[in-house]
């Protein structure tokens, strides 16, 4: 008999999301792997009551189809919202997605031929690779900050190029303002799109926020520039509203409108509803400062521990913002895919660097996240891992 077969692209992915769900079983686990927020921080009452009156007052916008793009409302709270003198947004500027992960999925839908190429910020998040594999993409790995790195000669011939500006996913970084203008220039110069992807902009523990490279984009017009921006309410109010948006030329908002719907028709309406009531009424705003100070201590609580224990094995930056710190080993020896598999024996799971690497090589590299879990039980996750990693390098033998 023969047996029914999948695309080919299903053989290309990785298998850490299957060991990430199995590792959920492991008891006692410290799960500082995923980019998980605290549940805690998520403002059930206000949400709950939102949801209960937008359902009984306007049942044919909440619980009906909505436009495939979005309600006009909600694309409009959106374009207010991002709008700078320098840059008018109107409604045709704005899809409403179902979370930045469809959006991700969209771009790679409108933009990417079969093997085209991308020139992604490097590592990159796992999520785009995801959603991009089934195109089979051919990747222009950007180290931006790195000596030499050349903008133009990135993005020439590019379908586009991604970069995530704030507090990157996975490694924590902050590109500099003149980078984020440099990149800008590139995109104007090789008429290449440059997707700014953001859901961590307002994740920022130090500094005041630098300005978006959408906004660098604004020439005081309507705006029809070449920087598409993706934004979410997953890390400002909730993952599971699923709520996300572009910003973008007209052409670009109407491309992936006809992409959305052959994907999932519309976004909820009663999601999109909940977002919209709270935006109005303030809520998203008002829970950020707690969600900073949260965040913050945990950051801090997990550097002060990785200073303890893992300072003499792993080299690492304390991330400006975000969720996750970015490790890599000091010796060479030591390959964080397989550490993956004692980190969990030993109680604790990490994001091994190689499913953040478009080329897919990087064995030396390690994600950490510290916004899911309280300091005590970050101490005890570093403890766990430094165990592990002692416990592979014992098992390399002694270094040359
Ligand atoms: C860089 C980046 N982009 C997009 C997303 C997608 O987020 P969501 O689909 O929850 O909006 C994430 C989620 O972690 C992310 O880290």
């Amino acid at each position: 008999m023969t047996v029914p077969a999948f695309a080919d692209w299903m053989s290309q992915t990785n298998d850490v999301t299957e060991v990430f769900l199995a590792a959920g079983q492991i008891p006692d686990l410290i799960n500082m792997a995923g980019g998980l927020p605290e549940p805690t921080l998520w403002p059930v009452a206000e949400i709950a009551d939102l949801a209960a009156r937008v359902v009984h007052d306007d049942p044919a916008q909440a619980l009906g189809y909505s436009p495939i793009a979005g309600l006009p409302a909600l694309r409009d709270a959106i374009a207010a919202r991002f709008s700078t003198p320098d840059l008018p947004l109107g409604r045709d500027n704005v899809l409403i997605t179902t979370g930045g992960m469809q959006a991700l999925d969209l771009l790679g839908k409108v933009l990417l031929e079969p093997c085209g190429q991308i020139a992604a910020q490097s590592p990159t998040y796992l999520g785009a690779l995801d959603a991009w594999r089934p195109r089979a993409p051919a990747y222009r790995p950007m180290v931006l900050g790195a000596n030499g790195f050349d903008p133009v000669a990135a993005l020439r011939g590019a379908a586009f190029a991604y970069t995530v500006p704030n507090f990157s996913n996975p490694t924590g970084r902050l590109v500099g303002t003149a980078e984020r203008a440099a990149l800008l220039e590139a995109a104007r110069q090789t008429g290449t799109w440059l997707v700014e992807d953001d859901p961590y902009g307002t994740l920022c523990y130090d500094d005041a926020p630098l300005p978006r490279i959408l906004s660098l984009a604004g020439t005081g017009g309507a705006y029809d520039g070449p920087v598409i921006y993706l934004g979410t309410l997953s890390k400002e109010l909730a993952p599971g509203l699923r709520i996300g948006w572009v910003i973008a030329a007209p052409r670009m908002i109407a491309a992936l409108t006809t992409a959305k719907q052959g994907s999932d028709m519309c976004t909820s309406g009663l999601c999109q509803m909940i977002a919209l009531r709270a935006f109005e009424h303030g809520l998203v705003d008002r829970i950020q400062p707690q969600v900073r100070d949260l965040y913050r201590s945990r950051r801090d609580a997990l550097c002060a521990a990785m200073d303890r224990h893992l300072s003499g094995v792993l080299d690492w930056q304390v991330p400006r913002g975000g969720m996750f710190v970015w490790a890599t080993a000091r010796d060479p020896r030591l390959d964080t895919d397989g550490l993956l598999r004692v980190a969990l024996e030993h109680g604790v799971c990490i994001a091994p660097g190689s499913v953040f690497d478009p080329l897919g090589v990087d064995r030396r590299s390690l994600r950490i996240n510290f916004t899911l879990n309280p300091p005590d039980r970050l101490v005890e996750g570093t403890r766990r891992l430094a165990g592990a990693i002692s416990a592979c390098l014992a098992a390399c033998g002694p270094s040359l």
